[in-house]
């Protein structure tokens, strides 16, 4: 399947709750650098992680799934079932910001809980473990929801180790490079 095929057909049966776009902007990211580990924190419906996954099938590669309540991921894992890339995915359920993360990864979509310690933890949980050359991306990085506290906690953590693009639609998406 090409790329619009696959998004064509997942959107027709997965509802995203990020922008089509965001989701795409991750695909490519991580088709572009012929990713083999990807990651996302915050699964929920999980569209991003299913597209994610797809491409880790083409790949020969592992995508991570993370979020706190075990309903989605039981579902997310249903549709990597139905989708025949059950093999491709690990799931976890938990708090990512108190993960022992040791798995090397090209990309980490941090889309969990949104207040600062929250972010800044997962910050410091998948950060050091990006890979030269790879992504750590961040959802929500524009948004003036009450107690989204992403954009402070990108503030505190950037460092000159990392390239930076920012995305400032919808309710923005942030993206660091690893130099
Ligand atoms: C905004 S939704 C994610 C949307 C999803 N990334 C997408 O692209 O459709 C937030 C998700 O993060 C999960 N979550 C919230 N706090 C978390 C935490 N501390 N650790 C892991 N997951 C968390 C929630 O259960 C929810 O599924």
């Amino acid at each position: 399947m090409n790329p619009n095929q696959v998004f064509e057909e997942i959107f027709k049966t997965v509802v995203p709750y990020n922008t089509e776009g965001d989701i795409q902007i991750l695909y490519y990211l991580a088709r572009r650098s012929k990713a083999k580990a990807t990651l996302e924190v915050g699964v929920y419906t999980g569209a991003t992680s299913l597209i994610l996954a797809l491409l880790m099938k083409e790949n020969n590669g592992i995508h991570y799934a993370i979020d706190s309540e075990r309903e989605h991921l039981d579902e997310f894992g249903r549709l990597a079932e139905q989708y025949g890339v059950r093999d491709n995915v690990r799931c976890f359920c938990g708090d990512s910001g108190y993960m022992n993360w040791e798995i090397p990864l090209d990309l980490a979509f941090i889309d969990g809980n949104h207040n600062t310690e929250y972010v800044l933890r997962d910050i410091d949980v998948f950060g050091p473990k990006i890979k030269r050359g790879g992504f750590l991306c961040f959802h929500d990085s524009f948004s003036e929801a009450d107690g989204c506290g992403v954009r402070e906690a990108l503030d505190m953590r950037w460092n000159e180790r990392w390239d930076r693009l920012e995305l400032p639609y919808g309710m923005g998406l942030t993206i660091w490079r690893l130099r």
